[in-house]
């Protein structure tokens, strides 16, 4: 089978995010609801001796869905077996997966909506009867053959849950979406990070490197490294307040965490587009942005922490984004 596409190992992640990945639900920082619920639903599959029902876990990338799907094997005590929508091309592609499953093995599929639709059909009485139907012969002489699966959890990962098609959506039994992070919560996340890189740092510095993280575990685990960077060539390895300020100022990380995308984006709504509202389309092009990288990675921050909003004739700053950025409201803008 091809090893692109499915494996028990978690092959093309970055090492660094897996030795700092927390492995059981007690390890994992903040989203309190998400893990309440899990913790019930996985206690009570274990104790039925039945499989947890199909979970979809959604969110901006970097809140910690990948991490979470392999926690939730670990906490059943079963494998995880991995693919992701994209790797998965033809009908075949996703029949092999399912085949391999064993009994109450953990199928995680990360970008589960780029899954074809002609594909992602073999999903739903995989998912709702734990069958595969499959075509076999060749053209003209083929048979439809239905194949027993042994009961699995699906746990799907998406940043765009409206991107799924309501029938794949119906059935999930556990559906999560990962909100950002506090500030508290980035901090606990920090301070983990420094316990097992071994690298100690400050309180106040860990408080201002959260602070300065987008709400996102990720950011706030690189931001950690590159500081750690810093400290050893400046600073004889500590890491303190005064040494994180000036790492994350060369990095040009901002105060509230915002970096040179997030200025640009919103510099030209401001400077091109006269505060909007602007097209996303027309947006994306103005700075050589994929629209997608500027609705899944860079537009949810902006929007939550108020920078942005979303109008339906397209994206306008707000006054905390001119204040931020310094710039004057003009008479026009400001009558939106
Ligand atoms: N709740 C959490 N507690 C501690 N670390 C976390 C948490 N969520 C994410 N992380 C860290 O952030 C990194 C990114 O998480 P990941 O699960 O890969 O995000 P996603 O799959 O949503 O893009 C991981 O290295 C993980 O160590
Ligand atoms: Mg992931």
């Amino acid at each position: 089978m091809d090893e692109r596409i499915i494996t028990n190992k978690k092959q093309e992640e970055d090492t660094f995010e897996e030795t700092i990945r927390p492995d059981s639900i007690d390890e994992y920082i903040g989203q309190t609801e998400v893990k309440e619920n899990l913790n019930i639903f996985i206690e009570a599959a274990k104790m039925r001796n039945e499989s947890l029902d199909h979970v979809l876990l959604y969110g901006p990338p970097g809140l910690g869905k990948t991490t979470l799907a392999y926690i939730i094997a670990n906490e059943l005590g079963v494998n995880i077996k991995t693919a992701s929508g994209p790797s998965i091309e033809k009908a075949g592609d996703l029949a092999a997966i399912l085949s391999t499953l064993e009994e109450g093995d953990v199928l995680f599929i990360d970008e589960i909506h780029r899954i074809p639709r002609f594909i992602e059909e073999i999903l739903y009485p995989a998912m709702e009867d734990f069958k595969l139907d499959i075509i076999v012969g060749s053209e003209g002489s083929s048979r439809n053959i239905r194949i027993d699966l042994p009961p699995f959890t699906l746990v799907g990962a998406t940043t765009r849950c409206g991107d799924l098609t309501s029938p794949l959506r119906d059935r999930f039994g556990i559906v999560s979406k990962l909100q950002f992070y506090s500030v508290e919560e980035l901090t606990d996340i920090v301070k983990r990070t420094s316990r097992v890189l071994d690298t100690p740092i400050e309180d106040e510095a860990a408080i201002e490197l959260a602070t300065r993280s987008r709400g996102t575990p990720r950011i706030a685990n690189r931001l950690f490294k590159r500081v750690r960077d810093f400290a050893y060539v400046m600073n004889d390895g500590v890491i303190n307040l005064d040494i994180t300020n000036k790492a994350l100022d060369k990095l040009k990380v901002d105060k509230l965490g915002l970096d040179d995308t997030d200025y640009n984006l919103l510099k030209s709504i401001i400077e091109k587009f006269n505060g909007g509202p602007v097209g996303i389309d027309a947006l994306a092009s103005s700075i050589g942005e994929e629209v997608s990288t500027i609705e899944d990675v860079y537009e949810p921050y902006l929007l939550q922490n108020g920078f942005l909003k979303r109008t339906p004739r397209g994206r306008m700053v707000t006054e905390k984004a001119y204040k931020h950025l310094n710039k004057e409201q003009t008479e026009q803008n400001s009558l939106f």
